[in-house]
């Protein structure tokens, strides 16, 4: 098989995620990865290209992982998928006790998905239920300004970055949205926050955010400060505070978990992506004692909390699952992402002078290097994501910034390599 032959067969049937598809024809390359190898996909022309960005900020421990690998084939021979009503499973449990253990203070309970936006809608649907069950309606979700919460209809409704949400405007359920600390100052944003509140209280179920970093939001950053206090704020007027730690948990700011930094724990944990190490998808929910116990009841009461999918929990999802949290503790992954954290810090501050960079932003793991003096109607961002695959990085630009999220098995040398491509592509634009 070539490279031809795939994307041939591929543009013939395939509609793909996030693209337009006539792109295809002559902006965007479509490349067949025939295989992944460490922190490298390989297409089917031999060509290889070094994965900046995680495949979409789910890989951890690289592609074709042995260990995960090992785990996986292991589980596959002894049970591939369960039911997970009314059954349960020996990975599901040894994972949820884990998760349990590392996550923030109070988070007792663990409510199984299958996907980011399914763990949001679950959250979502959690917290108005549990009013409701307490005989209060409670229609409110506030959200930040430019933050992401997934593609369902739900999760777009908190959302708010306009190229996904706007043409879904009409059939969205309503949310209100505070503004963002990372666009505004911190006590701006609280102040904004509070507004919202008082306005609207007792007609607020939560108040959800993605902590420290807006990932889709251009990768904008703020401080954990924000959380502490947002959390007091939560406190203040009854209402739960959801972390949405799809994009940000399993140590990509540093931390196992963003919250931690604010030492907040929010009533309702949202995880998916690295959970599975980038290999089956997988979320999680996690909530707090409370809130578990306001569903549970006599059946006839109503008030039993009946979301589901049929993938729920899935027994290799929730192995490589275990997988993975066998490499975080066996091989001391936080801490020797240290040095990596370092590296990236010195590579951002070279590229701070650089023509065109407004502003480089970084939190653990993930780093951003933000573009300016560009029309809109350029799209530097193909231009960038085209020059890099040409020297065989994959990264994939948000707009006017250039981001890297790498996997943590990535070696110094690659890492120099990501930035050189970085600088590069930066000069190319000239
Ligand atoms: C913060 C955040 N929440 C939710 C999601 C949705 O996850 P999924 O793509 O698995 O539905 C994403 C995906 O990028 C995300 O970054």
């Amino acid at each position: 098989m070539t490279n031809q032959k795939m994307i041939e067969q591929d543009l013939r049937y395939i509609f793909h995620p996030c693209s337009q598809m006539k792109d295809y024809e002559n902006n965007l390359p479509l490349i067949p990865i025939a295989k992944g190898k460490g922190a490298y996909l390989y297409d089917f022309d031999g060509n290889r290209y070094l994965d900046a960005i995680s495949s979409w900020w789910v890989n951890l421990f690289g592609h074709a992982n042995s260990t995960i690998n090992a785990k996986l084939k292991e589980q596959l021979d002894t049970l591939e998928h369960v039911i997970f009503a009314g059954f349960t499973h020996e990975p599901a449990v040894k994972l949820a006790k884990r998760l349990i253990k590392l996550a923030p203070k109070g988070l007792e309970r663990v409510f199984f998905a299958d996907n980011g936006s399914s763990a949001i809608e679950i959250a979502l649907k959690m917290s108005f239920q549990y009013y409701k069950n307490k005989g209060e309606v409670r229609p409110y979700f506030i959200s930040l300004e430019n933050s992401y919460h997934g593609e369902t209809m739900g999760a777009l409704a908190v959302g708010d970055v306009s190229l996904y949400k706007e043409v879904y405007k009409e059939i969205l359920i309503e949310s209100l949205q505070a503004k963002s600390p990372a666009l505004v100052s911190e006590e701006e944003a609280l102040d904004d926050m509070r507004r919202l509140l008082e306005e609207h209280k007792g007609r607020v179920a939560s108040v959800i955010i993605e902590p420290l970093v807006q990932c889709a939001g251009s990768m904008a950053m703020y401080d954990a400060s924000y959380i502490t206090k947002l959390k007091e704020l939560c406190l203040e007027f009854g209402v739960h505070l959801i972390a949405d730690e799809i994009a940000v948990g399993f140590g990509r700011t540093g931390t196992m978990f963003a919250c931690e930094q604010a030492g907040v724990s929010p009533d309702f944990l949202c995880l998916s992506k690295g959970i599975t190490g980038g290999y089956l998808p997988l979320s999680t929910v996690l909530i707090t004692e409370d809130i578990y116990s306001a569903f549970y009841c006599d059946y006839e009461s109503g008030k039993s909390f009946l979301d589901s999918h049929s993938y729920t929990g899935n027994t290799l999802a929730c192995a490589a699952a275990n997988a993975s949290l066998d490499i975080f503790e066996e091989e001391n992954i936080l801490e020797k992402n240290g040095a990596h954290i370092e590296f990236i810090a010195n590579a951002l501050e070279s590229l701070k002078t650089l023509p065109h960079v407004k502003e480089v932003r970084q939190r653990g793991m993930i780093a951003a290097i933000e573009l300016e003096g560009f029309e809109p109607s350029r799209r530097i961002n193909l231009e960038i994501y085209r020059y890099a695959l040409s020297q065989g990085v994959l990264i994939r630009p948000l707009g006017s910034v250039i981001y890297i999220m790498p996997p943590y098995i990535i070696a110094k040398e690659e890492l120099e390599k990501i930035f050189k491509v970085i600088q590069g592509a930066i000069f190319s634009l000239e």
